[in-house]
């Protein structure tokens, strides 16, 4: 009986950004937002459930206090743009500021949505930190004021990123074979 290793999972292609990689820019988007934020009020913004894992590695990369707060939000329907909080902060960001931590952006439509949500609460400040950005699949054009990593239109798992619930865990960031996308 053998045992599971990601690294002989049939449904991954390959590696498309590596462990070491992620570290280096995880690393350098905290040494930028400690610069930035020095002497400020920063609360990190995170949506459920993807963002988590690259929230858990950067918050310990910005030496400043801190806050760590999470949303949850649902589709109506994909790619439709149209979205509903299920699960709001916990606490007030009116005189915070507030950095959205996402683990990637698509076609914007999801964090357009957010930051139309956030910005009625007056926040000190705005911003937004993604670790994956698929620009090429952009829909809406929004400022991204900390941008780890471009990358091509393909269906990725890893990091935080999901095909079906499973591969959040895996260390880096994979491309799926052809075969389990059909
Ligand atoms: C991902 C990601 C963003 C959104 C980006 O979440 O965390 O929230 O997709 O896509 P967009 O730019 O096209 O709107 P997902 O819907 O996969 O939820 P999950 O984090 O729970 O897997």
């Amino acid at each position: 009986m053998g045992f599971y290793h990601s690294m002989h999972d049939p449904a991954i292609e390959g590696i498309l950004v590596s462990t070491e990689v992620i570290a280096d820019t995880v690393s350098e988007l905290g040494r930028r937002i400690t610069a930035d934020y020095a002497g400020k009020n920063l609360a990190l913004v995170t949506v459920l459930r993807g963002g988590v894992i690259f929230l858990a590695d950067l918050c310990r990369e910005i030496d400043l206090p801190l806050s760590l707060d999470f949303m949850a939000i649902s589709s109506y329907s994909p790619g439709a743009g149209a979205v509903r909080i299920t699960k709001d902060l916990d606490d007030s960001i009116t005189g915070r500021d507030v950095l959205v931590v996402e683990d990637i952006i698509d076609t914007g439509l999801t964090l357009n949505y957010l930051l139309s949500v956030l910005r009625q609460r007056d926040p000190a400040s705005l911003a937004v930190c993604t670790l994956f950005d698929k620009d090429v699949r952009r829909l809406v054009d929004l400022p991204i004021e900390y941008s780890g990593i471009r990358i091509p239109d393909r269906f990725v798992i890893g990091y935080g990123l999901d095909l079906m619930g499973r591969y959040r865990n895996l260390p880096f960031l994979a491309t799926l074979r052809e075969e389990v996308m059909e």
